[in-house]
Order: C-alpha cells, then sequence, then structure tokens
C-alpha cells in the first residue's frame, strides 16, 4: 500500500493501522506539516519505506510509484488549511488538483495498482440552504465550494471522475475511488487552526485557548472513523469495479453538534479543565471565513452498500482524544500508544449499538 500524505495526522493514523494489519507499507510526502507531529512522535517510519516528495513534482511520483510498485494507493497529501488556502490560492489548487491529477497519471502508468482512493472532503459540495428535514448532501449533489480550498477539492473530485471515466473503465484497469469525510478528531493532531488541537496546546501549557465560531455545527468523528472507510472501500474496490465512484464517510446525525459542546466534552475530560474563550475577529479581517456553516453528508450508501460503520461515536472519540493527550503528558510511549488505541478502537461497536 502506498500512501501519500503519511506524514500528516490522518497518514500516520493509517500508516500505523497498516503496519499493525501486516501490510507492506511505503510513503510519498514532504515532511510532517506540524511540529511536534504524530509521525515523528510515533516513529511511523520505523515499519515502513518512505520517500520525501512533492505531488506537484510528477516524475518523482511516478518514480515513487514504480519503486514501491503498490497495489493499493490511497492519497491523502494535500494544503488542507481552509485559511491557508485564501492566503495562498495557486499554491493549493496546485498541490491538490495538479498534485491529484499526478496521482491519477501514476497510476495509468503503473501495471500493478489495482485500486486507488483520493481522500478529498466533505467540504467538496456546493452549499446549496437546505429546508428539514435533510438528511444531508449526497455524493450525486452538485459539487462547489465558494473558498479556495473546498473548491480545490471539488476540482480534484471532478479531475478523478474524469480520469475514471477515460482511462479506468475497463476491466484490468485500476479501479478509483474517492472519498468525503469531514473535521476529524484524534491524539497526536498538531495542526494549526483546528480546533482540537488549538484546545489540547492551551491545555497542556495551561493557557487559554481561543475559540473561533462555537455555534457552527460540524459532523465530528474520530479518525479512525474515515480511515476505516478508505479501508473497507479499498477491499470491496479490490473484489469489484463496481464501487469505483464517490463516497460520503461520515457520522451519525446524532453526532453532528457545534463547536462549542465539542470544547465543553474536552473541557470536561481533561484533568484541571481547559480555559477558552471565543476568538475576537483581528481588525481590518473578515469576522469568519466563508466556510459552509451547517456541513452534512448523508453516509447511507456506505453504511448500506459498503457495510461500513463509524467503529467509535462521539461520546468515545471524545474519551479517546482526550485520553491521548492525557497519556502523552503522563510519560507513555506515543508510538505504543497509538497502536493500542488503533487496536483497541478500530473493533469497538458504537456505543448506542451496545
Ligand atoms: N483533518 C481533517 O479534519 C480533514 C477533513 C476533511 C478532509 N481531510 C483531508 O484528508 C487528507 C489528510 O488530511 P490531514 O488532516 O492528515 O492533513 P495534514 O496536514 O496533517 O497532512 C497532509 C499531508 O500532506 C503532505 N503534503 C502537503 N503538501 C504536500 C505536497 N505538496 N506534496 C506531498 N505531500 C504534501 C503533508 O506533509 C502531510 O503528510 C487531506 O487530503 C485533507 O484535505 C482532512
Amino acid at each position: 500500500v502506498l500512501l501519500t500524505g503519511h506524514t500528516g495526522f490522518k497518514g500516520a493514523w493509517l500508516a500505523l493501522w497498516l503496519q499493525t494489519l501486516g501490510a507492506r507499507v511505503s510513503g510519498f510526502s514532504v515532511s510532517a506539516p506540524t511540529r511536534p507531529s504524530l509521525y515523528e512522535l510515533a516513529r511511523v517510519d520505523e515499519g515502513m519505506q518512505t520517500r520525501v516528495g512533492d505531488v506537484r513534482d510528477a516524475d518523482a511520483l511516478a518514480a515513487a510509484v514504480a519503486a514501491a510498485r503498490p497495489e493499493v494507493i490511497v492519497h491523502m497529501a494535500a494544503q488542507p488549511l481552509v485559511r491557508r488556502a485564501y492566503a495562498a490560492p495557486k499554491e493549493t489548487y496546485e498541490i491538490n488538483v495538479i498534485g491529484t491529477v499526478n496521482v491519477l497519471e501514476a497510476v495509468r502508468r503503473s501495471a500493478e495498482v489495482r485500486v486507488a482512493i483520493n481522500v478529498t472532503s466533505d467540504k467538496c459540495y456546493a452549499n446549496r440552504p437546505q429546508g428539514a428535514p435533510w438528511s444531508g448532501y449526497r455524493e450525486d449533489d452538485a459539487l462547489g465550494g465558494e473558498d479556495p480550498y473546498s473548491s480545490s477539492k471539488a476540482a480534484a473530485e471532478l479531475a478523478t471522475e474524469a480520469y475514471r471515466a477515460s482511462f479506468f473503465a475497463g476491466g484490468d484497469d485500476a479501479r478509483v475511488a474517492t472519498a468525503r469525510a469531514g473535521n476529524v478528531i484524534g491524539g497526536g493532531d498538531w495542526g494549526e487552526d483546528r480546533l482540537v488541537p488549538d484546545l489540547m496546546r492551551a491545555a497542556l501549557a495551561g493557557e487559554t485557548a481561543f475559540v473561533r465560531n462555537p455555534r457552527a455545527v460540524r459532523p465530528w468523528q474520530h479518525v479512525l472513523s474515515p480511515l476505516s472507510g478508505y479501508l473497507v472501500l479499498a477491499q470491496a474496490l479490490w473484489e469489484s469495479g463496481e464501487y469505483a465512484r464517490a463516497w460520503n464517510f461520515g457520522p451519525d446525525d446524532t453526532d453532528a453538534c457545534t463547536v462549542q459542546s465539542i470544547v465543553e466534552g474536552i473541557a470536561e475530560r481533561w484533568p484541571d479543565g481547559v480555559r477558552w474563550q471565543v476568538a475576537e475577529p483581528a481588525r481590518g479581517r473578515r469576522s469568519s471565513f466563508s466556510e459552509a456553516h451547517h456541513l452534512k453528508i448523508d453516509s447511507s450508501d456506505a453504511r448500506e452498500r459498503l457495510g461500513w460503520r463509524p467503529p467509535l461515536d462521539l461520546e468515545r472519540a471524545l474519551d479517546a482524544t482526550v485520553a491521548w493527550y492525557r497519556e502523552l503528558r503522563e510519560g507513555a510511549d506515543p508510538r505504543a500508544l497509538t497502536i493500542a488505541q488503533v487496536s483497541t478502537l478500530s473493533e469497538h461497536e458504537p456505543r448506542a449499538a451496545a
């Protein structure tokens, strides 16, 4: 299995999970995007072959695929930050769209790749006002995005669809799918501009956390939930080309809640509580980005056709996330801690079903 973006948050979790499953894993990515990072703390590189490279460099990427000869590719390398995309829109499109095209080209040229999954986002949908009751965006809803990040992910979806129809439509061709998931939480995230890392950084330093948009509703899920979706999807694609399409991997409706309730859920679980306040917009800056205010995706296709279930619900996701940072503070080895969470959490039934 070759992962792009294996030095990132989702990539590090998925690389460790695949290592524990006994897969031969390789990775292609620029260096870890944060310091500290789960990738470095958990010594993810110990169990895999890694290559440093930029997805905008088509030759380097093709060479990495030719050397690793993967049967499965999960493409996660991206510029994933909405705020940075406003500051650097061209770079964001180059990494997220041309980078994806370069992955698709490398797949086209490979005789070994049988399954490729392009990880995009729940933000790839056109943001349309919805009446109630509404189950969320479905995979055949219009793509769009009013900010550069969202639109770059919609464009990556469109490029994948065109390549699939044009180059991957035959029996022996690689089976190429896209996966759309939303905000993830979990231990080991130090991303900038992300709620849980902001809270955990403040908690570990004994400082006050600043929270944007406390009333915004988001579908929250543990990082292992979409990752389990990618694995289930890879397996289904391995077995049949009929699964080569776009898939949503979102949490249950009950796990869509406000930023504020996540903050409170984390503060309750952290031993000394977490001090926080609403962030004042900086002078001369827009008070909030044009981020879709209420993002909801309908994952009934993944549940019904792939048999996917999120392995843990929001309460357990919050328990596991806070436990990870707490155990780190208490001196646990991050690699052992993360692998232990993979093995205990990936098989958990959601509490509601227990
Ligand atoms: N974290 C979330 O809540 C979330 C939500 C929806 C979608 N996603 C998507 O999931 C994927 C993984 O996100 P993440 O949270 O792990 O982000 P991350 O920033 O932690 O990881 C991104 C990875 O891409 C690599 N990368 C960045 N630019 C690169 C380039 N030019 N060439 C090669 N590698 C490059 C980074 O080094 C890192 O390994 C991304 O495609 C992201 O858009 C994430």
